[in-house]
């Protein structure tokens, strides 16, 4: 819980609005998020930054609601997408492609070319194959393609396998021994210009020091580069840094961009950033209603309208989300598992969660906000929640809940 998720009067709010109140006029699963708490951790990146050039690339993926998208754009925020269809919105949510950079180890030649006519900052290149395809596709259309490399600056970042990137062993960036060369045949490729470095180590990362490391490794490749003649206009150190979700402490914002700033001290190529987790993770909550109690010999359980389709990251990543009553202090608490009713065990929410519940009421999973929705599936034909901003006392329907209809409408039934 934090400043805009809170209770008054034993009744959870998301800034002035009662969750009971949008779980009753939106339905469940739901998921609601905080215009201020969204504004409030983009505005803190900019204060910490101040001090120098620099660009916050809010990563996409974490949330692509266009909403969200659009209150970032106006505030400035460029956007790190990782598909054509993440520019696309970007686009139709008023973003400025000048402040687009492109990551991925997977662009397609079709992605390459929507990225180069909307004309896009940088392209975070991560092979020596897909520099190749690049120069090919920008000859074509007779463009200059603007390029960074991807290093993998391999330090570990001690977090999660399946959100660690920047080891050796990892699919992202290039190696780092092979950095130089590449960068050499690059500054010689008639349709590419050398604008850049970036790395991205990892994600849900909790201490400051393997950004630094991975700083550190990327500023001595760009003082080599220099030496060459190859002059950066930008260095791009990544996302990633994590939030508290149970009893992390991370960093916060301010002391991981100050760490950032000492790093790059005396240097004048521009700051590029790409956080997604850190802006949006705890400004967003998912609501659901509890269906049934379910008290056995060995576990209770509380199963609720909202499953893994909707919130994949306990499923996948054993994941932790605090989950809180809506209304609290109302019944006598014991502990539960809290499940979906998808047909798979994995369908979890929280194990041995110590609540006073009954049927009918309605759950926060708390810090949902980035990796919730932008990860859900209709899995067991299960149309996606909807989407709601709360902003002080008024309250907007971002997205609307999916329809089966929906969900089937490019099937065909063969004759
Ligand atoms: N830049 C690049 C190139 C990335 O791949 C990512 C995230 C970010 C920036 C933003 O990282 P952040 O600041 O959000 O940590 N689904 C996982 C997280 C996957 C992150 C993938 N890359 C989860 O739910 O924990």
């Amino acid at each position: 819980m934090n400043d805009y998720f809170g209770y008054r009067e034993n009744t959870l709010h998301a800034e002035q609005v009662s969750l009971q109140q949008i779980a009753l006029q939106f339905g469940t699963p739901c998921y609601v998020y905080s215009r201020a708490a969204l504004e409030s951790a983009y505005r803190a990146f900019g204060q910490a930054l101040a001090p120098r050039d620099h660009l916050i690339c809010y990563a996409v993926k974490a949330n692509p609601n266009l909403a969200i998208l659009n209150l970032f754009a106006r505030m400035g925020a460029g956007f790190d997408i990782v598909s054509g269809g993440e520019l696309q919105r970007v686009l139709a949510a008023g973003g400025a492609a000048e402040k687009v950079v492109f990551s991925g180890v997977g662009k397609r030649a079709d992605e390459m070319r929507l990225a180069l006519q909307a004309g896009i900052l940088c392209f975070n290149v991560e092979s020596a194959a897909e520099m190749e395809q690049l120069d090919r596709v920008a000859g074509e259309m007779g463009k200059i393609a603007p390029v960074s490399l991807r290093v993998n600056p391999d330090v570990d970042a001690k977090t999660h396998p399946y959100i660690s990137t920047g080891l050796k062993q990892s699919k992202f960036g290039i190696a780092y021994d092979q950095a130089l060369p590449l960068y050499r045949r690059a500054a010689g490729m008639a349709h590419l210009r050398v604008t850049g470095i970036d790395c991205h180590i990892g994600s849900q990362i909790t201490e400051v020091s393997p950004f630094i490391a991975a700083a550190e490794k990327v500023l001595a490749l760009a003082d080599q580069l220099a030496a060459e003649n190859i002059v950066l206009e930008h260095i791009d150190l990544g996302g990633g840094l994590g939030i508290r979700y149970d009893n992390e402490s991370p960093p916060a914002i301010a002391d991981y961009a100050h760490a950032l700033l000492v790093a790059l001290r005396g240097r004048s190529a521009k700051l590029i950033v790409e956080p997604g987790r850190i802006l949006a993770g705890n400004a967003g909550v998912l609501l659901t209603r509890i269906e049934y109690l379910k008290h056995g010999e060995e576990k209770n359980f509380a199963i609720v309208d909202a499953a893994m389709n909707d919130l994949m990251r306990p499923a996948l990543y054993d994941a932790f989300h605090a989950i809180q009553p809506v209304q609290k202090n109302r019944h006598r608490a014991r502990h539960y598992e809290v499940v979906g009713p998808v047909c798979e065990s994995g369908d979890f929410l929280g194990h041995a969660r110590e609540l006073g519940i009954a049927a009918g009421d309605v759950l926060a999973l708390m810090s949902a906000g980035a990796y919730g929705m932008s990860m859900s599936s209709n899995y067991n034909t299960r149309p996606r929640a909807a989407e709601v901003m709360v902003d002080g006392e008024s309250v907007h329907l971002i997205r609307a809940r999916e329809t089966v209809a929906q969900l089937y409408a490019g099937e065909k039934i063969i004759g």
